[in-house]
């Protein structure tokens, strides 16, 4: 459930690793993809793009992929 604050998703084992070399390199003007602090300070913005299909540039991500995005950004955004 969306707020349940023990969903053990976390930035450093789950969420990092989703983001490539290139994804980081592409939007390090933007903000650091590998970087906890800035990916839950900008998670709204980028899940609505993960959704949307427009990011990455060169795909879009699988569902569940995004899905636990979200669970991670929505259940505390933890390390
Ligand atoms: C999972 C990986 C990525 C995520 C989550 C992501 C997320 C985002 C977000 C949230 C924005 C809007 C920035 C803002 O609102 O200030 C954006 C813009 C942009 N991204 Fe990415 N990005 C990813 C990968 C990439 C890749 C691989 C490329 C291409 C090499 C790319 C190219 C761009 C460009 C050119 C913009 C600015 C133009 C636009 O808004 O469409 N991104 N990205």
């Amino acid at each position: 459930m969306a707020t349940d604050r023990n969903d053990p998703t976390g930035f450093e084992a789950d969420i990092k690793p989703l983001f490539r070399e290139k994804d980081r390199q592409a939007m390090l003007r933007h903000f650091d993809l590998w970087s906890h602090d800035d990916v839950s300070r900008h998670a709204e913005r980028i899940l609505a793009r993960l959704r949307e299909g427009t990011m990455p540039c060169d795909h879009a991500w699988p569902q569940e992929q995004t899905d636990l995005f979200q669970r991670w950004a929505e259940t505390g955004s933890r390390e």
